[in-house]
């Protein structure tokens, strides 16, 4: 059987991204056009800054994906893209862009969740999908979710504990504002942390021991904010690096200890770390501190932890070898910024 080439795009929050993937796992090219240093003026993404840039960049990013792998449309044969869930005026331009090619190429179009893309960008660059063995425990940290699913066969998601408030993303990029450490928040505190203590501050480990697999980040983000105001204006770098380490390692704790509970119940072969938040070095080596006998994955590219195409061309993949059929009737769906995560799409 000939491989499998999906060209993948991704525009549901704030990347132009457009990559091809063959059978799932072998990324060709990669392409990802990031607005980081527009939406650091506003401190986060504003979203018609957004879809304006998303207009500016698709074709070009597009055209660069095709001109890396060496190929033309004519090699293709699916187009991927993200139906949601993320900010509605950003997936309209990646989505008409791939309902254009599909169209105009005549390929059948694969619509994916972006979350979805997220557990699977865990499967790029191995050597086929059947590497991977089932059942998978993913913990899916990202910006707006913060999950434990559990995968028993490949694309049936069950999800067994959630965040009852803030994602970690969302917590990392709150205490970063508190602190003046800027946006993007995640890689800004984790810089700030390398020079600061992390045992300085005890935040509270919430809901650690809750008997559930659920999260709640709110309550620290509180605690930062109500350290800080108690320096007034004594607030040195010294400071805010000890502030930030002690905030890295209670959220790491909370992500890693949960993950931990849930693997003694949940018989697992792999465990595996997806979305940004993944790409927290602490994270790693708490992962590998704390459980050494576990067989884990996640995706050492730090460019397929954050947003990314490759991921939404490789899950599209996933869907295609469960159902080759169902998608060349799907031209009628629509991008939608709610889309649930785990609801299976065939
Ligand atoms: O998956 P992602 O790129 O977008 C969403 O789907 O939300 O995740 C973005 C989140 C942001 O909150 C960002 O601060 C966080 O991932 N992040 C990190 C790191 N890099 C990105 N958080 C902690 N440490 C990092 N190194
Ligand atoms: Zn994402």
């Amino acid at each position: 059987m000939n491989a499998l080439k999906i060209l993948g795009i991704e525009t549901s929050c704030d990347e132009t991204a457009v990559a091809i993937v063959e059978d799932g796992v072998n990324v060709i090219s990669s392409v990802i056009a990031s607005q980081i240093d527009l939406h650091a003026k506003t401190g986060g993404v504003v979203p018609e800054v957004a879809a304006r840039e998303h207009v500016l960049k698709i074709i070009p990013v597009i055209d660069e994906a095709l001109k890396k792998g060496n190929l033309d449309f004519h090699d293709i044969d699916a187009i991927a893209v993200t139906q949601g869930p993320g900010l509605l005026s950003s997936l309209i331009i990646g989505y008409t862009a791939a309902l254009t090619l599909s169209k105009s190429l005549n390929l059948p179009i694969i619509p994916v969740n972006h979350i979805a893309g997220h557990i699977y960008s865990n499967w790029l660059d191995l050597n086929s999908i059947d590497e991977v063995e089932y059942p998978v425990l993913v913990l899916t940290v990202s910006g707006g979710h913060n999950d434990l699913v559990l995968l028993e066969s490949p694309l049936e998601f069950k999800l067994i504990g959630e965040t009852l408030d803030d994602a970690a993303g969302e917590a990392f990029d709150k205490t970063a504002r508190i602190l003046g450490l800027g946006y993007p928040g995640g890689p800004a505190i984790s810089k700030a942390a390398e020079n600061g203590n992390p045992h300085a501050y005890a935040f509270p480990r919430a809901m650690l021991n809750s008997g559930d697999f659920n999260f709640s980040f709110s309550g620290l983000k509180t605690a930062v904010l109500q350290t800080v105001e108690k320096f007034e204006n004594n607030l040195n770098q010294q400071k805010i690096n000890d502030i930030a380490a002690s905030f890295q390692e209670c959220v790491c704790e909370i992500l890693i200890g949960k993950l931990r509970k849930a693997t003694e119940k949940y018989n697992v072969n792999e465990v595996h770390l997806a979305g940004g938040v993944s790409a927290n070095s602490r994270l790693r080596e708490m992962l590998q501190e704390k459980m050494p006998n576990k067989k884990f994955r996640y995706t050492n590219k730090l460019s397929y932890c954050t947003d990314n195409a490759a991921m939404i061309a490789g899950v599209a993949y996933q869907y295609h070898m469960k159902n080759p059929d169902s998608y060349s009737k799907n031209t009628e769906a629509k991008p939608d910024p709610q889309l649930e995560p785990y609801q299976n799409q065939i």
